[in-house]
């Protein structure tokens, strides 16, 4: 098999970065280690910013989300037992993000990718890439058992944080960082009204709560848990019961509970590793960046990777100029850096800290009325929440 760039992995970052391609006429093939409905199953945060939904509709891939995204011109902080609103559209020159569940995304792209007879391999396993440092790169699979070979000009490795792609890269030539948060996100989706129509992010002396939405009727919401916790040590009506006490009255009181369709624990990490080019080889989303998702970054810091992959890769093939591909690294990694001192900054404001004892706590809470008392303060959380430019 033979192609112009070879995708490793089908999610968000490798089927935007297809569509793109192909609707350049640059040939692609996917290749996916879990099958389609697997990939569709994961439940993913999505508060898409408005670059993102731009870069999806260069895709050609936003007609369901422009009808059934929920566009927010707001977000909530509540604290102290008291809930502030911060205008995102009035503090950044009318700009929003939409809430649109990356399952949905997926499915979306998938099936773009579908119609347009590009090819997707799914349930390809073990995945060797090889000679990405020489012109000709060759990647290596098994598909029902028969061993496969996709040559290609360039690799692009989507494939998460537990991909192949990072791993490949040679001893000494790849530069972590990385900070592991002391909790986790216990997280419960069901079929139950939002509490309220915009998202809130909570700052309570017990712990850190979020809620969100997947529709008007598919409520998303999380509890700072312990790093440890077991989610079976969570009824859903303990979930709710904690999640009211943390709340403010009003969103308390207007909390609609229900049986819960999914129920996890998800770690809190910041990572990056720096370079993403080696050779021919590049590295989008995931695989080389992860966020805590205190500031709904993930799927948009994918996207943000994949404007400038894919910008560069249409320019070496539509005008022969590498200068796109030789500068990716460097300026994919100035906007994944400040998403994730973003995410990072929003996680240290909002999280309870026992290690950082009352006096942490009071700062937290001095932040926190710095935030909603001074327009440059709320300004700067909008311009980062809606999406820096790219
Ligand atoms: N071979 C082929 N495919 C692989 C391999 C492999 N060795 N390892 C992983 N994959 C696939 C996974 O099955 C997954 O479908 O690569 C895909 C990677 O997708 P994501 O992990 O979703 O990463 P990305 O596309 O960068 O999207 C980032 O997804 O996980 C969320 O929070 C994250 O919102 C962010 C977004
Ligand atoms: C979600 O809806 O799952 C979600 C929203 C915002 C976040 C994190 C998760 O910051």
């Amino acid at each position: 098999m033979r192609t112009q760039v070879a995708i490793i992995g089908a999610g968000p970052a490798g089927l935007l970065l297809g569509q793109l391609l192909q609707r350049a006429g640059i040939e692609t093939v996917i290749l996916e280690r879990r099958s389609a409905d697997y990939v569709l199953g994961r439940i993913r945060a999505g508060v898409l910013e408005q670059g993102t939904v731009e870069l999806i509709a260069r895709a050609g891939c936003d007609a369901r989300l422009r009808v059934e995204g929920l566009p927010h011109a707001g977000v909530n902080l509540c604290f102290g037992g008291r809930r502030h609103r911060i205008d995102l559209a009035a503090l950044t020159a009318g700009k929003e993000v939409v809430v649109y569940g990356q399952t949905e995304v997926t499915r979306d792209l998938m099936e773009a990718r579908a119609a347009a007879g590009a090819r997707t391999v799914y349930e390809a396993a073990g995945v060797h890439l090889e000679g990405f440092d020489r012109a000709r790169p060759v990647v290596h699979f098994l598909k029902g058992g028969i061993a496969q070979t996709l040559e290609c000009d360039f690799i692009a490795g989507c494939d998460g944080f537990y991909g192949v792609s990072r791993q490949s890269v040679p001893e000494g030539a790849l530069e972590t960082f990385e900070r592991v948060y002391p909790f986790g996100w216990l997280g419960l989706l069901a079929d139950v009204p939002p509490a309220n129509e915009e998202l809130i992010y909570v700052n309570h002396e017990d712990g850190f709560a979020l809620c969100s939405m997947r529709s008007p009727t598919r409520s998303r919401y999380y509890l700072q848990c312990a790093a440890d916790e077991k989610v079976e040590n969570w009824s859903d009506q303990r979930f709710w019961d904690e999640l009211r006490r943390r709340l403010d009255p009003e969103a308390a009181a207007a909390l609609v509970t229900g049986p819960a369709l999914e129920k996890s624990i998800a770690p809190l990490r910041s990572f990056v590793a720096e370079p993403l080019r080696f050779g021919r080889l590049f590295l989008a989303g995931d695989v080389a960046h992860i966020v805590p998702p205190t500031g709904a970054k993930g799927l948009n810091l994918a996207a943000s990777d994949v404007h400038y992959l894919s910008e560069a890769l249409i320019e070496y093939y539509g005008e022969g100029s590498s200068a796109g591909i030789d500068a990716y690294s460097t300026r994919a990694l100035a906007r994944v850096w400040k998403a994730e001192r973003f995410s990072w900054w929003m996680t240290s404001l909002l999280h309870h800290f026992p290690e950082n004892g009352r006096f942490g706590h009071r700062i937290q809470l001095a932040e926190l009325e710095y935030l909603v008392s001074s327009r440059a303060a709320a300004a700067s959380l909008a311009e980062n929440y809606v999406g820096l430019p790219f």
